[in-house]
């Protein structure tokens, strides 16, 4: 039996894809991408370098000169892994809130698309990995193994944003999270350049009612699955 080489994991904001396809990625000893740090990382370089988000020449110029690296490597703060834009730690950064306020926009930039999937099909040729998006399945890797579509609703993950903020000591407002999970939504469903609507071929994993153990147990058994006679 032969294991999915490559697989993806799309779904949307906050529906617990990027800590199972970590989790996963450390089962199977398979490399692990969450893509979103990508567009994250460029938009935190427009901001930083105050480029107007809605001059879509020049942050795609950006885009295209700015150097991503993920690595492992890194100070032990909590961090799953490090994130270096044109070698600056920018891990914790791209978590900002600015950074989430205009991250929808910059992604729907097609010439930041097409510098970030040509990034994101270079790392995927390096061999086995787990990569998480939006558009994986469609768009980046269509020729994947095994994909994923993870699923929860809004309430669901504005309940998970706001256990998890108040476990890490800070405030959280149910109100505002799942407002601002709503909006992303929105944003994100009409990107248009790459609409993020599941591959006909994806399996779709419903997570509402399942504890992270449970979906990386479910995704576990999906490849024991004999991919190669699918
Ligand atoms: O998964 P995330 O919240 O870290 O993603 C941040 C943003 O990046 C989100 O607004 C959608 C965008 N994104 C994208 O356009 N394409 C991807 N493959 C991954 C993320």
């Amino acid at each position: 039996m032969t294991k999915p080489t490559t697989i993806t994991i799309d779904g949307t904001a906050a529906s617990g894809k990027s800590t199972v396809a970590a989790l996963l990625s450390k089962k199977l000893g398979y490399l692990y991408l969450d893509t979103g740090v990508m567009y994250r990382a460029v938009t935190w370089a427009v901001l930083h370098e105050g480029v107007a988000v809605d001059n879509e020449e020049s942050v795609s110029a950006l885009a295209e000169r700015l150097t991503i690296n993920v690595t492992t490597d890194g100070p032990a703060d909590g961090r799953p892994y490090t994130v270096l834009a044109n070698g600056q730690d920018v891990t914790w950064a791209i978590r900002a809130k600015e950074v989430e306020a205009h991250v929808s926009r910059v992604s729907s930039y097609r010439r930041v698309r097409v510098a970030l999937t040509t990034q994101q099909r270079h790392i995927a040729a390096a061999g086995s990995i787990i990569m998480v998006g939006r558009d994986i399945g469609t768009v980046v890797l269509p020729q994947a193994d095994l994909k994923i579509f993870m699923r929860a609703s809004a309430e669901e993950r504005a309940r998970r944003r706001y256990k998890e903020l108040l476990g890490q000591g800070k405030p959280a407002n149910y109100e505002e999270i799942l407002t601002a999970i709503q909006q992303r939504d929105k944003l994100d469903e009409a990107n248009p350049v790459s609409p993020f609507i599941p591959a006909t071929d994806a399996i779709m994993v419903d997570t509402d009612n399942l504890t992270i153990e449970e979906v990386v147990a479910k995704l576990s058994k999906l490849c024991e699955i004999d991919h190669s006679k699918i």
